[in-house]
């Protein structure tokens, strides 16, 4: 019976769908697991189901000589490399689509969250230091009508217009891929990327990880920010240069960061934007419903099924090794 070995115990509909037929080997401590118990227990391991936590590189490929398939139970991919699974002809997977409105639902509400202090509200109460209503405690800056500036304008990116549109903001957006469709469909605009910056009160990010947007966001951008404006992250945490970001926010260049992500991942509980009243910082949690987290597992399963039956997976990242 082939085997997969799972690199964290993942929901049980996706395990039951790969136990049909294969032998399944999972590593269930709740933490992700340390480098060299991987690379020992995917020594015989015709499939590899990884989580955003596992590097897959060419070490890794080196020690999982009979792997056929690495598939990864994020959108993301950026913890792979692509091109050298590749030349191996090991198909990569991810689960884009069933994970979108579930981290648009997130990146918007960071956005509240920062907008209007609901976390430093919270604590205050928590702490015992309401004492009475004050006209002045608290006071953040408004959502509705606000320009909201999506960099990035995929599937999350469209998303959370949708969501800027019931909040009757503005849209504007910057992609590679200029979207005349969506523009003229929903009235959404497109502005560079400078210009952008600019003008948005709300500048939220959507693009991948890769080597154009590694540190996209860093002290020049923030200056050519508002200093009102507030810089949302449900994307990937080196995307933002995350000691400038604290400068920035501690200078006041900008108003506020609602990071769902960080660079280093976890964030180092010392570091000292977590003192800061306009950030709001959390675990990498965007797609964190019971619902979507279920459906990536079981579309990751899935994909690890289809191709050791010699089938197409669902969603590969590098078809043309099916094609080959
Ligand atoms: C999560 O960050 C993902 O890429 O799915």
């Amino acid at each position: 019976m082939p085997k997969v070995y799972v690199t964290r115990d993942i929901y049980p509909e996706a395990l039951e769908i790969l136990r049909r037929g294969l032998e399944v080997a999972v590593w269930d401590e709740d933490r992700a697991i340390p480098r060299d118990v991987l690379l020992r227990e995917i020594g015989d391991a015709d499939a590899v189901l990884t989580l955003l936590t596992e590097k897959v590189d060419q070490e890794f490929l080196d020690h999982t000589p009979k792997a056929k398939i690495v598939a990864n139970m994020a959108v993301g991919f950026d913890n792979i490399d692509v091109p050298a699974c590749t030349r191996r002809k090991v198909v990569v997977t991810n689960t884009p689509g069933v994970l979108t409105e579930t981290t648009a639902d997130f990146a918007f509400a960071l956005l509240m969250a920062v907008a209007r202090f609901v976390v430093p509200g919270v604590g205050y109460v928590r702490d015992g230091k309401w004492e009475s209503w004050s006209p002045s405690l608290f006071v953040g800056r408004d959502i509705h009508h606000a320009t909201l500036g999506i960099v990035g304008l995929g599937r999350i990116g469209q998303e959370m217009a949708k969501r800027g549109r019931g909040f009757d903001m503005e849209i504007v957006y910057y992609d590679v891929y200029r979207r005349e469709d969506l523009e003229q469909q929903h009235g959404w605009r497109y502005a560079e990327l400078d210009d952008l910056l600019v003008e948005a009160d709300f500048v939220t990010v959507h693009v991948d990880l890769n080597d154009h947007t590694r540190k996209l966001f860093s002290t020049e951008a923030f200056r050519k920010m508002k200093k009102t404006a507030y810089l949302i992250n449900a994307a990937r945490g080196p995307i933002i240069d995350l000691d400038a970001l604290y400068q920035a926010l501690k200078s006041g260049e900008i108003g506020g960061a609602g990071l769902d992500v960080t660079d280093p991942e976890p964030i180092p509980a010392d570091h000292p934007i977590l003192q800061l009243e306009n950030a709001v910082v959390c675990p990498h949690i965007a797609s964190a419903s019971l619902q979507t987290r279920t459906k990536m597992a079981i579309l990751a399963a899935e994909n690890v099924v289809a191709v050791l039956r010699g089938d197409r997976p669902k969603t590969p990242v590098n078809p043309e090794v099916l094609d080959s």
